[in-house]
């Protein structure tokens, strides 16, 4: 008997792996949880991620296949992070995600669902900043109903929607195209804070 094909989010997992390494190490090598300056920073492009994906979560189409998704968005939060760390609301940065077709567009949502399990890991941190989910890392908080159900209720669906090829193709290159963004969101968002240095 031949081994049962992978699902769809086990390749998705496998393909972004090393992105998500990357990822994960410039994250650190910011330190966003050593001071509350560079933790504004992560802040500013966690905003910036998760308002650009706002016109995704809020699609008609992709409601209809996943009913809270306007729910899952998290652009609020952080905006209300910033808010409560009087940290400016960032300005548009050229190049966001425009349109995509609809299996693209899963594969960006799969990746900000996904940033929802590190973000566990990520808010344990926040609380030696004095910041928890009801202030400065409300977009690191436990979503309503959990982590772990919210994530495995959507990788059900993302794994049940019948494809064809191309848009398995698309689904791929939304995943790595977003952890792409994330990485010059994160470039920018610390960019700005070394120009904003007095000389
Ligand atoms: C914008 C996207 C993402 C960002 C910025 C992000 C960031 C991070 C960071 C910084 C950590 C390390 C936490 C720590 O060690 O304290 C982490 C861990 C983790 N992330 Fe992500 N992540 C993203 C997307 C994803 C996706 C798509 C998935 C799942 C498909 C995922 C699953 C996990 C899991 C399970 C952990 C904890 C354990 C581990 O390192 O394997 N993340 N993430």
């Amino acid at each position: 008997m031949s081994p049962a094909p992978i699902r769809r989010s086990q390749r998705l997992n496998q393909i972004t792996h090393a992105p998500h390494e990357q990822l994960d190490k410039a994250v650190k090598a910011n330190a966003p949880f050593e001071t509350l300056a560079s933790y504004c920073r992560f802040l500013s492009a966690q905003y910036l991620f998760q308002h650009e994906l706002k016109t995704l979560y809020t699609d008609p189409q992709l409601i209809e296949l996943i009913a809270d998704l306007p729910q899952r968005c998290r652009a609020e939060q952080a905006r209300a992070d910033l808010n409560d760390l009087d940290t400016p609301i960032p300005g548009p940065v050229a190049g966001s995600v425009s349109n995509p077709p609809l299996a693209e567009a899963l594969g960006w949502l799969f990746v900000s669902e996904g940033s929802k399990l590190g973000a566990a890991f990520l808010i344990k941190r926040a609380v030696s900043l004095n910041l928890s989910e009801t202030f400065g890392a409300r977009h690191l908080g436990e979503p309503a109903g959990g982590r772990a159900d919210g994530w495995k209720r959507f990788i059900r669906i993302l794994d049940d929607l019948p494809f064809n090829e191309e848009q398995e193709r698309q689904i791929d290159r939304g995943a790595v195209a977003a952890f792409e963004r994330f990485n010059v969101l994160l470039e920018h968002a610390y960019k700005s804070a070394v120009e904003a240095e007095p000389a």
